[in-house]
């Protein structure tokens, strides 16, 4: 039997230390990305890919859209559907242009609780050619104080890979 489309087959190293295991995924991910078009299909690939290798309690993209953030492919549990801009984690990620990362979800003002389960969370926007930001990329975790900066930067690359596809 001739197996084909391997590429979408996941290796992923088997320790603990997330900085090898963004090392192994991301030139993966950039190679399954490579022979798509389709943004949706990619993006939705690339959280199955992240939650194959962390195990997170939840990945998934909120995309611009005219005045709210609407969700978009995820992997996880049932999600709040719209976002203001000015509302919870994600808002305050697309309002600020930056990486939010947040410790004790409980103790961030304005957080959506869309699972009682998600304790800590990190936030990257995704910008444009033209510097505008167009979707987020949100991460939570059903532990506190889960995401550092190694996370920060294993997924800003993952992030790179998107802003390659807009
Ligand atoms: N907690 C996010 C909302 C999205 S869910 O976590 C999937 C926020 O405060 O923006």
């Amino acid at each position: 039997m001739v197996i084909k489309n391997m590429a979408e087959t996941l290796f992923v190293p088997k320790t603990s230390d997330r900085r090898k295991i963004y090392a192994e995924i991301t030139p993966q991910i950039e190679a399954l990305v490579e022979g798509e078009s389709d943004l949706i299909a990619n993006l939705a690939n690339i959280t199955a890919a992240l939650k194959e290798a962390f195990g997170f309690f939840w990945i998934g993209f909120y995309l611009k859209r005219e005045n709210q953030l609407v969700l978009g492919p995820f992997q996880g549990s049932l999600a709040c559907t719209r976002i203001d801009f000015d509302k919870g984690v994600c808002g305050h990620c697309y309002m600020k242009k930056e990486i939010v990362i947040v410790p004790d979800v409980d103790e961030f003002p304005g957080h959506i609780a869309c699972s009682f389960a998600s304790k800590s969370e990190i936030v990257l926007p995704v910008f444009d050619r033209d510097g505008n930001v167009v979707m987020v990329l949100d991460v939570d975790s059903d532990k506190l104080d889960d995401f550092s900066e190694t996370d920060a930067e294993g997924l800003q690359k993952i992030v790179g890979i998107v802003e390659k596809l807009i």
